[in-house]
């Protein structure tokens, strides 16, 4: 079975690398036309390039209010009409608490968190138009709170939260709103803790992962495409029935129920 996404339109955040790129390209794949938005212009185009005619590249700082309207309004313009969004970007700071500022906590909630809100509210009436969805790529940091996730961790549990609520009015507006919650994937992000890891125990990088996994009790780390695999998933039509769920995609990382 299709997952009957074919000619639909769709917006994907931090699509320029990592998971956001895969989902990108999963969802071109799958017949969609997509706008990819990030900061960094060049890596947009260069993959949009790539995906072909149904890529468009929007560069914006989604930290920034203005900036939400506009990429919904780009695509709008581009595409015509709005059917997903996937709300991906985030690069939440990791480290000891003590040595996170008040900016870091600031700058985290406000690309994470208020930049999805902030575009849930501009898509929300085009979505609501064409019995749309949205995906929130949240992470699995926001059911397991750890002392060197104090940022990301809340903004996560937030996330998921407002998930919920705005499934509520999804059911009043048809709009579907689901999230998934990934673990450990393989990206830059998880690349650069690993090495940081690596340097400060003073063991080579491939020591680090494998401590790294032994500590998650997991086998592997995830791939970018198998968290793409599931926003096709709960994108298209076999999914007609999900709403608010909360998808834990994580290699089993997430031992509790909640
Ligand atoms: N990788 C994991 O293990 C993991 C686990 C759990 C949850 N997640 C979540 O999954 C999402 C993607 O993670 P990832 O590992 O793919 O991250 P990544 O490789 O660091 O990519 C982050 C993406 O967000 C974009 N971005 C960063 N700051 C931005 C800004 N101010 N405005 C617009 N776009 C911005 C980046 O592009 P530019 O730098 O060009 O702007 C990039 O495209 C994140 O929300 C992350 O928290 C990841």
């Amino acid at each position: 079975m299709q997952d009957g996404l074919e000619g639909k339109v769709a917006l994907v955040t931090g699509a320029s690398r990592g998971i956001g790129h895969a989902i990108a390209e999963r969802l071109v794949a799958g017949g969609m036309k997509v706008a990819l938005v990030a900061r960094t212009k060049a890596e947009l185009d260069a993959n949009a390039a790539r995906l072909g005619a149904n890529a468009f590249a929007h560069a914006a700082d989604l930290r920034e209010a203005a900036a939400c309207t506009a990429a919904i309004d780009a695509t709008l313009a581009h595409f015509g009409h709005l059917d997903l969004l996937v709300n991906n970007a985030g690069a939440t700071k990791r480290g000891a608490f003590a040595d996170l500022a008040d900016g870091d906590f600031f700058d985290g909630f406000a690309l994470k968190f208020h930049a999805c809100v902030r575009l849930t509210r501009a898509a929300w009436p085009a979505l609501k138009a064409r019995g749309g969805a949205i995906v929130n790529i949240i992470g699995a940091g926001g059911k397991t709170p750890a002392p060197d996730f104090t940022i990301g961790g809340p903004v996560n549990s937030a996330l998921m939260n407002f998930t919920k609520a705005m499934a509520q009015l999804g059911n009043r507006d048809g709009v579907r709103v689901n999230a998934i919650n990934p673990g450990s994937i393989e990206t830059q992000r998880l690349t650069g803790r690993l090495e940081a890891a690596a340097r400060a125990a003073g063991i080579p990088l491939d020591e680090a992962r494998k401590r790294n996994l032994a500590e998650l009790n997991v086998p592997r780390f995830g791939t970018p495409a198998e968290i793409a695999e599931v926003v096709a998933f709960l994108a298209g039509g076999r999914a007609a029935y999900m709403q608010g769920a909360l998808v834990d995609v994580d290699g089993g990382v997430t031992r509790g129920l909640f």
